[in-house]
């Protein structure tokens, strides 16, 4: 018995939705508590699967906490055990962000290959290339990835930018023996709060946010992280302005940070869309036209992928044809098939989709991919007629939190019902 999301034809929202703390920020910063010789206290944490899947990952290691109401105590101190296991790791690639504190706390690990997943190979050669350079003797054997050895400065250029990657050289890096320069790092949010969370800890950390961050190790000794509130998530907030776009209604999303979002407000308004910013607060106004939009997606400060899908279900109701190129993962279009279904017009050429708008769509059984393809579901639904089903829904709540309620408050029809088996 599977649950989907039946969503039934609302194309009328309007009101505000408050945006959680980011999952993509959460999830290093609940991994860097392995390097904190003390009990520490995160809050706006996202009540999300991807964090939960983190958290019992961290419990199998040995560590404590209590997570209620967005706030999150970990206690690492107890951890006695350096093995990720595959039965936990399987379920979320970015559990790979145990490896670099666990190696550089303990000296070896063993955390099980994430794996494949639904948007391409997303392989992790360029963290284990970082963490050997730094003078791990790294091994796979058993579907497990091996790594001992203390850990030592030294300067990494990554050959494309990883951002769990920078995350995990960063973690490594603060308690390894000297310098660590890393040349080529991503400049995400998520990744500069962990930066800022370390060096208000104490660790001596240059660059932060530019692409060349220099850190200071401790060789060995645990940090006294400090207590942080987790920044919100761009992602969620994007999502919710889209489905502002995708109704041509009058939507707010608040606790949102503008700043990390301007590419993105940037395109809504190329779409024709107002877009008024009142500090925390950013309100989508409706288009007298939507027009069709290019987009590229690329590390931030570009245009994020993760946002990619959702823009895509937008321009199905702009006038003309738009162009969306995914730069950074492999069949990272899984959802156009599933558009197509409800009857979008879109075809693609290798990287490039074509989305030639406007078309009306019609509710239909569709399923979701992975995370951010299936919230693109979820907005086309809201404009689909009669009813569309979107099912494998779990993905979704590996990141949205409280999605249904979020999106009933603005006036959207939507249940989570279980499937008869077949
Ligand atoms: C993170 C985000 C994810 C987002 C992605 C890109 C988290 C938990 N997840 O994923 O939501 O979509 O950034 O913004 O923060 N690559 C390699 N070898 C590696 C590592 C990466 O070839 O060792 C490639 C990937 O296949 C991809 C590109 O580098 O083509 C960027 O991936 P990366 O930034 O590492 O994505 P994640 O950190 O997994």
């Amino acid at each position: 018995m599977y649950k989907y999301l039946k969503i039934y034809h609302s194309p009328d929202l309007k009101g505000s939705v408050k945006i959680s703390g980011a999952k993509n920020a959460a999830l290093p910063l609940i991994a860097s508590t392995i390097l904190s010789k003390k009990e520490v206290t995160l809050s706006n944490v996202p009540n999300v699967a991807d964090v939960n899947t983190l958290l019992k990952l961290l419990k199998n290691l040995g560590a404590n906490y209590q997570f209620t109401n967005n706030q999150l105590t970990i206690e690492t101190s107890t951890i006695n055990k350096t093995t990720a296991i595959y039965e936990i790791v399987k379920t979320m690639r970015a559990s790979i962000l145990v490896l670099g504190p666990l190696l550089s706390r303990f000296n070896k690990c063993e955390v099980s290959l994430p794996g494949g997943c639904a948007i391409g190979a997303r392989p992790v050669d360029l963290h284990l290339k970082a963490l050997s350079l730094m003078g791990a003797e790294i091994k796979i054997e058993g579907g497990y990835i091996k790594a001992k050895g203390k850990l030592k400065g030294t300067d990494i250029v990554f050959d494309k930018i990883t951002v769990t990657g920078t995350e995990n050289i960063v973690m490594a890096a603060a308690l390894a023996k000297g310098k660590t320069r890393i040349i080529n790092a991503a400049k995400e949010p998520e990744v500069v709060q962990l930066c800022e969370s370390l060096k208000e800890s104490g660790i001596d950390i240059q660059g932060i946010g530019t692409n060349e961050i220099t850190i200071y190790g401790t060789d060995g000794e645990l940090i006294e992280l400090k207590n942080t509130e987790i920044i919100p998530d761009r992602i969620e907030a994007g999502t919710y302005l889209a489905a502002g776009a995708i109704t041509n209604s009058k939507l707010t999303v608040t606790n949102a940070e503008p700043n990390h979002l301007e590419s993105v407000l940037l395109k809504f308004k190329q779409m024709g869309f107002k877009i008024e910013i009142k500090d925390k607060n950013i309100t989508i106004h409706p288009a007298n036209k939507i027009n069709s939009i290019d987009i590229l997606t690329s590390e931030y400060p570009g245009f994020p992928t993760d946002l990619q899908a959702q823009f895509m279900a937008i321009a199905t109701q702009a006038n003309g044809v738009s162009v969306i190129e995914e730069r950074l993962f492999e069949n990272r279009f899984m959802h156009v098939a599933e558009l197509n279904r409800l009857g979008a017009n879109i075809t693609i050429q290798g990287k490039i989709a074509y989305i030639k708008g406007p078309t009306p769509l019609y509710g239909a059984d569709v399923m979701a991919t992975d995370l951010r393809a299936s919230s693109a579901l979820v907005l086309a639904g809201l404009i689909a007629k009669n009813q569309t089903n979107v099912h494998r829904i779990y993905h979704l709540f590996r990141g949205y939190e409280n999605l249904i309620e979020k999106f009933t408050n603005i006036g959207a029809k939507m249940e989570l019902l279980y499937e008869p088996n077949p």
